[in-house]
């Protein structure tokens, strides 16, 4: 694999750069922050880094509103110092990508500002303004993520505008060629600076129906339990034709680049759909999000299912990827467990495809709770329960003052449980998450087969999940996830009757030899190498298949 598979091979770490590291003592974090603690990453072995928007913003959705998508919001820092951090990743072997939001911007936009003034403004075209239906309300019955209508009333010029998110996050009008090329233009501002890619925020809501047709009810509704826009079906607002041809047209802006640059996608729609952005022929997003794992009831034969459905559905040529975590989910430890969370760590690390971890994973951090009171994020406010403030609190580096995030006051508590669980507490302990992690992402870079190799599941019953992953020179690693409480017995099928616990999320097993079967403890996770793998390919393979 060249250097264009680099994001093939790499994991990518996402960072919240409000919540990484602060600088300058205003208790939110920046750009040089990121830089000081670039070590962190490097000493982890985690290949790229994603930051979470940093450009000028009125911070309504905490960055995902930019008021101007080739600059830095001073709360972060300066151009320069993004140019900085860049050049200082990129010397250690860390590639650097952006978030990027082309669904909407803020209102704040200079082309909000003008396309908002009158309705003769030449940028009026530039966001989705409609006259009222019929009987004098939203010209179509769309809902926006938190459940009322995406159409917004605006008095001063008499029309509505579309808006999937807060009111002030105004979708911009992708059928416009002009909104097209200034968007074009910002990737190549930032390409041309040397990012090597871009997360892109919101893909599907992109572009929707130009007859503004209504979506029909969604049957299988849960009320309280999904998400209020769900009890529709968005059909016609959601994933349109127009927003997956756009998709290979962003592709095609970033190949201007070279062939080493990457966009990976936000999606959240099912599988079938998610398929469709790799493109017919490999020319769309390279890193369609299979956010699967982050939803999934952790069942240990729904995911096995899930994972052979997934792996089926690729399109040729196609690179799977995983995300467990992010930004806008309660953390993993919370969702599954301390112990589990050690064992999701071991599966994001050895399934095929690219893993993506949410910063904190690797420490595993919990949500921190926040009193409605104190809630910040306006979705508390707007969806109450669904606040995403408890997953963006301060990484703790240290048992210091401000857990070494900072040294003033910081915009979000970092929270008693995980200042326990600071960084520097868990580097140099063996047993810690930390070095759980910094393990698993060693063995990766020593071990193609965990990387590039086949994934074949192995017969596994209850709770346990467990795949072999190949090369063709006949190296078969084994991992084995136990995702319940009680020991299990897995049995051990030929081939992969052989070997030695190379690593376990529980101590004292390393090195333990392994033949015919498999005793794992309960909430632990192994993966096991071919004992001698040298001797191992010259065995004939009498495998079928
Ligand atoms: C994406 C982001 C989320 C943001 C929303 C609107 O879902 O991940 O944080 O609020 O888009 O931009
Ligand atoms: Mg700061």
């Amino acid at each position: 694999m060249g250097d264009a598979d680099w994001w093939r091979r790499g994991v990518i770490y996402q960072i919240y750069p409000r919540s990484f590291m602060d600088s300058d003592g205003d208790g939110v974090g920046d750009l040089p922050g990121i830089l000081a603690r670039l070590d962190h990453l490097t000493w982890l072995g985690v290949d790229a880094i994603w930051l979470s928007p940093v450009h000028p913003s009125p911070m309504d959705d905490f960055g995902y509103d930019v008021s101007d998508y080739t600059g830095v919001d001073p709360v972060f820092g300066t151009l320069d110092d993004l140019d900085r951090l860049v050049a200082e990743a990129h010397r250690r072997g860390l590639r650097v990508l952006l978030d990027w939001v082309p669904n909407h911007t803020s209102d704040q936009h200079p082309w909000f500002r003008a396309s908002s003034s009158s309705r003769d403004d030449p940028r009026r075209d530039w966001y989705v303004w409609r006259d009222p239906g019929p009987d004098g309300g939203p010209p179509s019955n769309w809902l926006r993520y938190v459940g009322d209508s995406a159409w917004r009333w605006h008095e001063p010029t008499g029309q509505f505008y579309y808006r999937v998110f807060l009111d002030s996050q105004p979708d911009l009008n992708w059928r416009n060629p002009e909104v097209q090329e200034a968007m074009f233009d910002t990737l190549r501002f930032w390409l041309a600076r040397g990012i090597d890619g871009f997360r892109i925020d919101a893909l599907v809501v992109l572009v929707e129906d130009d007859r503004l047709r209504d979506n029909p009810p969604n049957p299988s509704y849960r009320p309280g339990e999904d998400f209020p826009y769900m009890r529709e079906l968005s059909v016609w607002n959601v994933d349109r034709p127009e927003t997956r041809e756009l998709a290979a047209r962003m592709r095609k802006v970033v190949d201007e680049f070279g062939d080493d640059r990457v966009l990976l996608a936000e999606l959240g729609v099912p599988l079938e759909q998610t398929m469709a952005y790799y493109g017919g022929d490999g020319g769309g997003i390279q890193v369609p999000f299979n956010f699967e794992l982050l939803t999934a009831a952790w069942d240990a034969r729904g995911i096995a299912g899930y994972v052979d459905r997934y792996l089926a559905a690729l399109p040729a040529g196609a690179w799977p990827n995983w995300v467990l975590g992010n930004h806008d989910s309660p953390r993993v430890a919370s969702r599954l467990g301390p112990a589990q969370a050690r064992v999701a760590a071991v599966l994001l690390l050895t399934l095929p495809g690219t893993p993506i971890l949410y910063q904190g994973e690797e420490l595993g951090l919990g949500d921190v709770p926040i009193p409605p009171s104190a809630a910040i994020d306006p979705i508390a406010q707007l969806v109450p329960g669904r606040g995403r403030d408890p997953e963006r609190t301060p990484m703790p580096w240290d048992a210091g003052p401000g857990g070494g995030f900072t040294t003033g006051r910081p915009w979000l508590p970092v929270g008693e449980e995980n200042l326990s669980l600071n960084a520097a507490a868990q580097r140099d302990d063996p047993a810690s998450m930390l070095t759980l992690h910094r393990r698993l992402l060693q063995l990766r870079r020593q071990t193609p087969a965990l990387v590039t190799g086949a994934y074949q599941p192995v017969e596994a019953d209850g709770d346990v999940l467990a795949y072999l992953r190949t090369t063709p020179g006949g190296d078969r690693w084994l991992v084995a996830l136990n995702l319940g409480p009680s020991p299990a017995r897995l049995a051990l099928p030929g081939p992969a009757a052989a070997g030695r616990v190379e690593l376990s999320t529980q101590p004292g097993r390393d090195g333990e030899p392994v033949a015919g079967s498999l005793d794992l403890r309960g909430d632990e996770a192994v993966v096991v190498s071919p004992t001698g793998h040298a001797d191992a390919a010259q065995e004939p393979d009498t495998r079928p298949g």
